[in-house]
Formats: structure tokens, C-alpha cells, sequence
């Protein structure tokens, strides 16, 4: 689906889609912001309509997956002021998978900027507040060229694109909308290898487990440790959080993605509820131990877990109210409906 553009500076009317009923889903808005990196420089080329893209043919984000990604939201408050979560937090993991690649960092301050612009520039597409939708806003960044050979490209595109979506998982949240996930004998990350960067190769390589996951039936795939398979890691696009012996812990790992929402509840978990939280190794056996489990991510929000299965063993889980505070607490920050004692809620500046 396209939509028609209808952006006036100062304009403030809301498109005619039906938000509530948006799954997740691409729907292209009318404006996008993109830069270049060529020379040695960053040249902006600032908002453009076109959604499509033409690249050289040898480009080595098609050959050798030299592609970032990173994913956020924005939200309308109710007083209709426009609100991004902590955008620096995805510029400098942007930047840490920028290096990891072998490429240009992207200056903060136009990531900053290029969020602005987009969602401002197509703000009629930011979903009424409490729609239960949101903006969700896609920075890429990809290396290009006429090359063939395997090595790091010299010119890069960042585009930001935007697109209104709803829940990830279908059902949002609620007490009676636990997940079921499987867990997967198969690995998206390398013990050594990428698992920390958000490059495109690591969710191509989740394609074979999520769609086994799905034909069974579950929400999403399960990973464990990739040199033991013996650990929690992850499932699929959000980060594993349970509850213990009264303390909210999280795996410790280098080959998870380390989560801006995960490391933004263990801070409301601490700071304003007083819980103990806790980063550690959690054995796939503890899951019998767990009271709780959950997962979280900017598309999942926070997603409790009703099953886990794996093979012939499962553990079941039931809703548990400290996920309601959380899944609160960071909603109201994102939304303008609650304090933001952090500093988390960056305003997006309407003309
Ligand atoms: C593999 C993976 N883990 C966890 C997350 C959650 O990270 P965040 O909370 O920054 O969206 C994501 C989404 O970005 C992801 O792709």
C-alpha cells in the first residue's frame, strides 16, 4: 500500500487509516531522509520522496551483507506532541555495527536529525495516541559500489524510512495474551561472530528457525547459547527477561543484541521500582525455577510468556503484574502519559 502525500509545514491532521487494526506491517509513507557518504564526507541529501532505490550492481551490502539496521518508535502524546525513545541509544548502536563493518560512522547528530525530519515530515502517519499503533522509524545504512571484490565499500547510503505499524506479536499485551515460543537447536549468532551488531546477515540467518518456530504454531524461536546450547539467549527480534527468587534477570552475552527497551526496563526496574536485576548466565533448566518470563524489544514492547517448548519438555508460565508495571512504566515514557525521570523522551520538533 502507498500512501498519498499530504504534507504541509504546520499542518496537523491525522491520515484516514484505520490505526487500531494495523498489524506490523510496511506501508509506504510519503517522505523518507537520506545521506551519503562519498570522499571521505557525509553529504545530506535531506528528505526525498522516492522509495525506491537504484545502487550500483557489485554493492557490497548485496554480495557480502554489508547492511545496518536499527529500529525505533515514534509516538503522538495526548496533547499531540511527537515523541522519539532515546534515539542516541540506536546512533551509537548504529556506530558500533558501523565499525564492526569496516565502515563510516554515521554523526550522531544526523541520525538525531534524520529521525526529526522523517517523522515530523510525515507526521500525518503518527498514529493517534492511544490507537495502540505507533511510527515505527527504520535507519539503514548500506555499503555500495561497483566492487567485486570481498572487501569494505567506500561510498554508503543512510536512509531513514518511516511506516505506521501495530502490535509485533498478534494480540499486544494484556494478562490473557501470553506467547508461546520453541526453542531452536539452530543458531543465529556465532559464539565470536556478530550477534552484538545489527547487520541484515544475522536476520536472514533467523529465517529458517523463526519459520520453523511459526509452522509449529509459536510466536518466534528461541535461541540458545551457540558453543553450548545450554543457555538462554534470545527470541527471535526481543530479549529474554524472567523473574527469579523475586530479582528481574536478563542473559549476559556477547552474541545477544543488547536491547535499548531491555537495558531501559532493568533501569525502571531498579531506579523506580527498587527490584534487583540481574545480568547473568540462565541455563535453559532454570526456566523450572523462573516465576515469570518475558520478552522485550521496540517492536514487542514487553511480551509475556505463557509457554516455552522444547522437543518433548515445556515449561508454562502465568501472567505475572510486574509485566503490567513495566510494560506502564515504559509505554507512559514513550507516549507522554507518564514522568520521564530518566530524560528518555526526545520531542520531535513540528515546524
Ligand atoms: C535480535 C534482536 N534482539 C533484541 C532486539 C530488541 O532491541 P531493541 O529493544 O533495541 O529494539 C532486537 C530489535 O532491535 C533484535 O533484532
Amino acid at each position: 500500500m502507498s500512501l498519498p502525500r499530504y504534507y504541509f509545514p504546520g499542518h496537523r491532521k491525522i491520515a484516514n487509516l484505520d490505526f487500531a487494526k494495523l498489524g506490523f506491517d510496511y506501508t509506504a509513507c510519503p517522505y523518507r531522509f537520506e545521506a551519503v557518504f562519498q570522499h571521505g564526507i557525509w553529504r545530506v541529501r535531506g528528505l526525498i520522496e522516492d522509495p525506491n532505490m537504484t545502487i550500483p550492481e557489485g554493492s557490497q551490502c548485496l554480495h557480502y551483507g554489508q547492511e545496518l539496521f536499527e529500529g525505533m518508535k515514534v509516538h503522538r502524546g495526548p496533547d499531540d506532541r511527537i515523541y522519539a525513545f532515546r534515539p542516541l541509544e540506536n546512533a551509537r548502536r548504529l556506530n558500533h555495527g558501523a565499525r564492526y563493518l569496516c565502515g563510516p560512522e554515521v554523526p550522531e547528530a544526523l541520525f538525531v536529525r534524520g529521525i526529526e525530519e522523517v517523522a515530523a515530515a510525515n507526521h500525518p502517519y503518527i498514529p493517534p495516541h492511544g490507537s495502540g499503533a505507533a511510527l515505527y522509524v527504520r535507519p539503514f545504512y548500506l555499503g555500495i559500489g561497483d566492487n567485486v571484490g570481498v572487501k569494505p565499500a567506500r561510498s554508503y547510503v543512510f536512509r531513514i524510512f518511516v511506516t505506521p505499524v501495530g502490535p509485533y506479536f498478534k494480540g499486544g499485551f494484556g494478562p490473557d495474551q501470553g506467547k508461546a515460543f520453541m526453542v531452536s537447536r539452530l543458531d543465529r549468532a556465532a559464539p565470536r561472530g556478530s550477534g552484538h551488531v545489527k547487520a541484515g546477515g544475522n536476520y536472514a540467518c533467523s529465517f529458517t528457525p523463526g519459520q520453523e518456530a511459526k509452522s509449529r504454531g509459536f510466536a518466534e524461536a528461541l535461541y540458545l547459547d551457540p558453543r553450548e546450547h545450554k543457555y538462554i539467549e534470545e527470541i527471535g527480534a526481543a530479549n529474554f527477561l524472567g523473574f527469579r527468587d523475586g530479582k528481574l534477570i536478563t542473559p549476559e552475552s556477547t552474541s545477544v543484541l543488547p536491547s535499548v527497551t531491555r537495558n531501559s526496563l532493568l533501569e525502571i526496574a531498579s531506579t523506580t521500582f527498587g527490584w534487583i536485576t540481574e545480568e547473568r548466565k540462565i541455563t535453559l533448566d532454570e526456566l523450572g525455577e523462573m516465576d515469570s518470563a518475558a520478552c522485550c524489544g521496540t517492536a514487542a514492547v514487553v511480551s509475556w510468556i505463557a509457554r516455552i517448548a522444547d522437543g518433548d519438555r515445556e515449561w508454562t508460565f502465568e501472567f505475572d503484574e510486574r509485566w503490567q508495571q513495566l510494560y506502564d512504566a515504559i509505554l507512559g515514557i514513550q507516549t507522554g502519559t507518564g514522568d520521564d525521570p530518566f530524560g528518555w523522551r526526545h520531542e520531535i520538533p513540528l515546524k
